[in-house]
């Protein structure tokens, strides 16, 4: 049997935070940005990145506006190494964009590692070490003590090192791996230990990097963490105060984001929360979440399909198509009344004013998207989602009536299948269903229909008053008991004319044709012919396969 969770979990203690401020604050701009794709997502692939992926992801990066990014750990792998000096030889890394690096406590590593930025002219070096009780005690046996004194020593040795380097403009990181498991008081005293070796200014700051390298409790617990050490942290001034998210729990989006109200001015993270386990935060989402709320995320995902088509091929890991913002579905709406709130959505939308579409947190131009797969059509759909699609395909909008009866044809036609029906198929229906119909009347002439065998002249278009009236004496003119019972016309966007005609055909039931041409008299001539056959050809039809079935 399953162990109690009560006996083998522990809830996470809450945090004494006295006059919580989080809660009520607004995120107003956003935060400074940290890319670690190439270091802590590159970890966790099954294939890291050669050095031409590592390229092809840095350059779209750098081209989305990141300016910090963390191009790896070249004491633990060659290739970052090698990476890392071609960028430097190569002239790569842009005046305004800052390398990072990351690197252990260990002198000949600390070594390897400014060996590898040799000759850039800005750099972060991130120092970390994992200072948890759990780790303290079953991962390196050391005490609280010795691991404070490990984060102080490579501070130490990282300053040395930089100060013989006056070439290049250093910025130096911590980050207390395993934060957010750890005690709070602990916590702060590593950082300020470090940062009193460090010695930051406010003109020269110093970056304390909090991770929740394992997400372990809910982001409101962590916010509050971030608070406490934004409050209770040394050199405060001096310290630009970052957060480091994972994304264990699901939740690190929200931990990110209540991260910020509570003090955070930097995130790092991966695009579509690439990263160990169930990965990094994902930073496309926390920017586009800033974005619909108004404030310029300074990244620019107005192509996103290319952006992920880099991060797909450099990762091997496909996104998911219901990823926020990303995926192939996420404008995509099949169920009838989703596509009708939608497309009135976009009907009453006045350019230039706050966008306010039913079921679209956000337009999808601004992501670069179309608009064509916003409403896909299968079993579930409406008249409104084959409307949208005939709009898009043929430019006019049928009347409500004749997108009821035109949502029967496409309904069975979806049901056979049981799968999606394409906006290309959606309007060949619509082209079958009215334009193409076979029947008892067809055109031979521009004022002549043959009827059967018999052929019949129909009026001239000007003796008639209206469309209405004209459609009436040209079924009048064919002598089947045509019965024109309603009328209505549309403009293309092409600016042809598109007539919708009612007719009743003897005792069968009303049916409608339609027709577009850019003569009006002869889209109603049309109109009434494809009203008629269809009418007709219904019956036929239904006598045949009545007779077939006796
Ligand atoms: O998740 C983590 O703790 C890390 C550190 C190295 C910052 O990736
Ligand atoms: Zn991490």
């Amino acid at each position: 049997m399953m162990q109690s969770p009560s006996e083998k979990y522990r809830p996470f203690p809450p945090v004494r935070l006295n006059g919580r401020r989080w809660p009520t604050r607004t995120i107003e701009k956003a935060p400074v940005w940290m890319s670690t794709d190439l270091r802590d997502g590159n970890q966790a692939l099954i294939e890291p990145m050669s050095i031409a992926a590592k390229l092809e992801f840095f350059e779209m990066l750098v081209a989305t506006g990141f300016k910090e990014i963390e191009v790896g750990f070249p004491s633990a792998s060659q290739t970052d190494f090698d990476f890392v000096r071609k960028l430097i030889a190569d002239k790569r890394i842009p005046d305004d964009v800052t390398i990072e690096v990351l690197v252990q406590s260990r002198r000949e590593l600390i070594e390897r590692t400014f060996e590898a930025v040799e000759g850039a002219s800005k750099v972060i070096v991130h120092l970390y070490n994992a200072i948890a009780p759990s780790f303290r005690r079953i991962v390196f046996n050391q005490s609280k003590e010795e691991v404070k004194a490990l984060a102080v020593e490579g501070t130490r040795i990282i300053k040395e090192c930089a100060a013989a380097r006056p070439g290049t403009h250093w910025t130096y990181q911590y980050s207390p791996e395993t934060f957010s498991i750890t005690e709070l008081s602990f916590a702060r005293e590593v950082c300020d230990a470090v940062a009193q070796m460090w010695c930051p200014t406010p003109d020269h700051k110093m970056i304390v990097n909090l991770p929740a390298t394992v997400e372990a409790a809910m982001p409101n617990v962590f916010a509050d963490q971030v608070e406490w050490m934004d409050k209770n942290l040394g050199y405060r001034d001096s310290i630009v105060l970052s957060v480091h998210p994972h994304n264990d729990r699901g939740t690190a989006v929200a931990a990110a984001e209540l991260a910020m109200l509570a003090g955070a001015e930097r995130v790092e993270g991966c695009l579509f929360g690439n990263g160990e386990r169930t990965g990094n935060v994902d930073l496309v989402t926390l920017a586009m979440n800033l974005y619909t709320q108004g404030i310029d995320p300074g990244l620019d995902f107005s192509d996103i399909d290319g952006v992920r088509r880099v991060v797909e091929r450099c990762n091997q890991i496909p996104v998911h198509p219901r990823h926020p913002y990303a995926g192939d579905l996420v404008f995509t709406a099949f169920s009838g009344s989703h596509q009708d709130a939608i497309r009135k959505g976009f009907a009453q939308r006045e350019p230039g004013t706050v966008w306010e579409v039913p079921y679209l947190p956000i337009d999808p131009a601004d992501l670069g998207r179309s608009y064509d797969a916003v409403i896909r059509v299968n079993s579930q759909s409406g008249k409104g989602g084959a409307t949208y699609l005939l709009e898009r395909g043929l430019g006019f909008t049928p009347p409500r009536r004749v997108q009821i009866e035109f949502s029967h044809a496409v309904q069975a036609v979806a049901d056979a299948s049981g799968e999606e029906v394409s906006g290309e198929a959606v309007c060949a229906l619509f082209r079958r269903e009215y334009f193409d119909v076979a029947g008892p009347v067809s055109r031979v002439g521009a004022a002549t229909l043959r009827v059967r065998e018999r052929d019949v002249k129909i009026p001239p278009a000007s003796v008639a008053a209206s469309g209405e009236s004209y459609a009436e004496n040209v079924a009048e003119a064919l002598g089947v008991a045509a019965q024109v019972s309603s009328f209505e016309t549309a403009s293309t966007a092409s600016g042809e004319t598109a007539v919708f005609v009612g007719c009743r055909v003897g005792d069968e039931p009303m049916r409608f044709g339609v027709a577009v041409n850019a003569n009006a008299a002869q889209a109603v001539v049309d109109a009434i012919v494809s009203a008629v056959n269809r009418a007709r050809w219904t019956s036929v039809q239904e006598a045949q396969s009545e007779a077939v079935a006796a």
